[in-house]
């Protein structure tokens, strides 16, 4: 198994929206009201919109393929940052997606050890995002990549206000 972690441009806008999509609701869509989930899924994902994403200096993608095959992304992101969040420098970890085939297959993990990387490289020290209160195997992974919990904030699906928590980590 190849496992190949490179940075998205413009020309996989197409490809990276259609992932990001179809994990958010693999992820998502058992927990949601389908109109939450349509309406969160038409303002976050298309192509023009992950185009603008991939061309923007702010945020960082990260595309995870295996044998070729797009299997997660991650995206990061300089900007606001919540209250809670104390460490130097901080960016956001603002996306970490892997798809369901390629869970608990190092994919995870490969793509990690390439945020920090990159966060480190854009001059990051403090890492930091949000996982739904409720995701579970999202927090176990957080945890074990040095993760601790720091507060939390809303977050919007739809008309549905859910509770994300913050967790942080320090880069070295
Ligand atoms: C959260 C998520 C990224 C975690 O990825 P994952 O691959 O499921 O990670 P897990 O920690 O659950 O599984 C890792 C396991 O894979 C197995 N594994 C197999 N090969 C491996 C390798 N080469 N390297 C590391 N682990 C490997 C190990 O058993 C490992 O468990 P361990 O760390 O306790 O030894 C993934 O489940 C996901 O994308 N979920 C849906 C989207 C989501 O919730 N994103 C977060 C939004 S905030």
């Amino acid at each position: 198994m190849n496992i190949v972690i490179r940075p998205g441009a413009a020309i996989d806008a197409t490809a990276l929206a259609e992932l990001a999509a179809r994990t958010f609701e693999e992820t998502f869509a058992a927990h949601n009201e389908p109109e939450d989930m349509a309406l969160y899924l038409a303002s976050a994902y298309g192509t023009s919109r992950q185009q603008k994403e991939l061309l923007d200096p702010d945020v960082t993608t990260l595309l995870a393929e295996v044998d070729r095959e797009l299997a997660g992304y991650a995206q990061l992101r300089s900007g606001v940052t919540p209250e809670c969040v104390s460490g130097e420098a901080p960016f956001e970890l603002w996306r970490f997606y892997v798809a369901r085939s390629w869970h608990g297959r190092g994919v995870a993990h490969a793509l990690m050890r390439r945020v920090e990387l990159e966060a480190s490289r854009r001059g990051a020290r403090t890492l930091w995002l949000g996982v739904w209160e409720h995701n579970e195997r999202a927090k176990a992974f957080y945890r074990k990549n040095g993760f601790v919990d720091a507060g939390s904030h809303v977050f919007m699906v739809g008309t549905d206000a859910q509770t994300d928590r913050i967790l942080v980590r320090q880069l070295s």
